[in-house]
């Protein structure tokens, strides 16, 4: 048992999003009942549980949704964004530290691990961890235990921990920088969200379900889509998943144009021309041209389509993409797209920040 770790501070509480995890939506795809029956199962279970999907296909939904359902769903619910937070910081972020720790640790401060207890500790994309920290995340795993930055003795704390990443931590073991013996310890139930994309059974659902509630919220009369543009939208390849359709089922209600959707969606769809190239007459090609400029459109359109589904965000667009913010700005330098996006001009800006604040 644990006797002096802090009570959790309201400053670290996650922002709820628009919708809460009880409103998740399944669908009927086989892909999302197996995630119902798992989320059911192991809720009230206190093992660790790994949430793996694609960006935006509902990984932090769900872990609140088993923190919801936990026996300590009265305690907190305590999220640590890996990468957002600077390598250095990180450990002092987690695990806290005593006073005299190090250069300007003037006082005691205690960690997000402290601040969950008899909660659930969140740690998205918890890849990105480096060596130190995934070792003193096996020791909290293995025992429950972990050692403030500068302290003699070890602490205990009782907490439930979900993990999330959209990477193939498989990959990142062979590579060797991912622990093996991490791996198995945070994997004890493996939750796999399957990209929007495979499960287009599931969008008039969901897009049903996306236009009920902002026609609520911005309260606004909805008109259910046509069958066209559902056929579009289940065309649609979705590299943003279920955020890119919550975003683009806000704007409908917002602009209340279907004629837009249509747009939007044909913007970033048509096939890229690579596909079809044009060989000269005598049949001649440059391969490596080719590539070189298939790659770049490729690019072209996923980071534009990345872009939309988080709103223009570059930095969660780079995180998404798992690239550098640097990186990301380069490209789109490259890529000649444009630094914010376009805004329609028919929309008041009331709207507008409202629908910004609430992406
Ligand atoms: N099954 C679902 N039903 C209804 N809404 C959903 C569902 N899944 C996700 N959403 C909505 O989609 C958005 C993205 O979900 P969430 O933040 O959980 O995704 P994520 O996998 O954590 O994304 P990222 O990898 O980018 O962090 C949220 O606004 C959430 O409300
Ligand atoms: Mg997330």
């Amino acid at each position: 048992m644990m006797s002096t770790a802090a009570q959790p501070r309201p400053s670290l509480s996650v922002p709820t999003n628009d919708i809460p995890p009880e409103h998740i939506i399944y669908g009927r795809s086989e892909a999302m009942q197996i995630v119902r029956l798992k989320v059911e199962k192991v809720a009230t279970a206190n093992v660790p549980v790994l949430i793996r999907g694609e960006s935006g296909t509902g990984k932090e939904m769900v872990a609140k949704l088993l923190h919801r359902h936990s026996p300590w769903a009265s305690g907190p619910f305590v999220k640590v964004n890996c990468p957002a937070i600077p390598g250095t910081l990180l450990e002092s972020e987690l695990f806290g530290y005593e006073k005299g720790a190090f250069t300007g640790a003037y006082g005691t401060k205690p960690g997000r691990v402290e601040m969950a207890h008899r909660g659930t500790l969140f740690l998205d994309e918890v890849g990105e961890l480096e060596p130190a920290l995934q070792a003193k995340l096996l020791q909290l795993l293995q025992d429950g235990q972990f050692c403030r930055i500068g302290a003699q003795e070890d602490k205990k704390v009782e907490v439930r921990v979900v993990c999330a990443t959209n990477r193939q931590l498989e990959d990142e073991i062979e590579a060797g920088n991912f622990r093996q013996d991490l791996f198995y310890r945070i994997n004890v139930v493996n939750i796999e969200l399957p990209p929007l994309r495979e499960r287009t059974e599931d969008i008039p659902e969901l897009v049903d379900y996306f236009l009920h509630v902002y026609g609520e919220k911005y309260n606004r009369p909805v008109k259910p889509v046509s069958p066209q543009l559902m056929r579009q939208l289940q065309k649609h390849s979705w590299p943003g998943n279920i955020r890119e359709l919550e975003n683009l089922m806000k704007r409908y209600v917002i602009l209340g144009s279907e004629e837009a959707m249509t747009d939007e969606l044909m913007a970033r769809g048509p096939e890229p021309s690579y596909l079809d190239p044009h060989l000269p007459a005598d049949g001649s090609i440059s391969l490596k041209k080719l590539t070189r400029q298939a790659v770049l459109e490729l690019e072209r359109k996923v980071i534009l389509q990345v872009l939309e589904a988080n709103s223009w965000d570059r930095k969660r667009a780079a995180r998404a993409l798992n690239i550098s913010y640097r990186a990301l700005l380069y490209k789109i330098r490259q890529a000649g797209l444009p630094a914010k996006r376009a805004r329609p001009q028919s929309v008041s800006l009331g709207e507008l920040a409202a629908e910004q604040s609430a992406d």
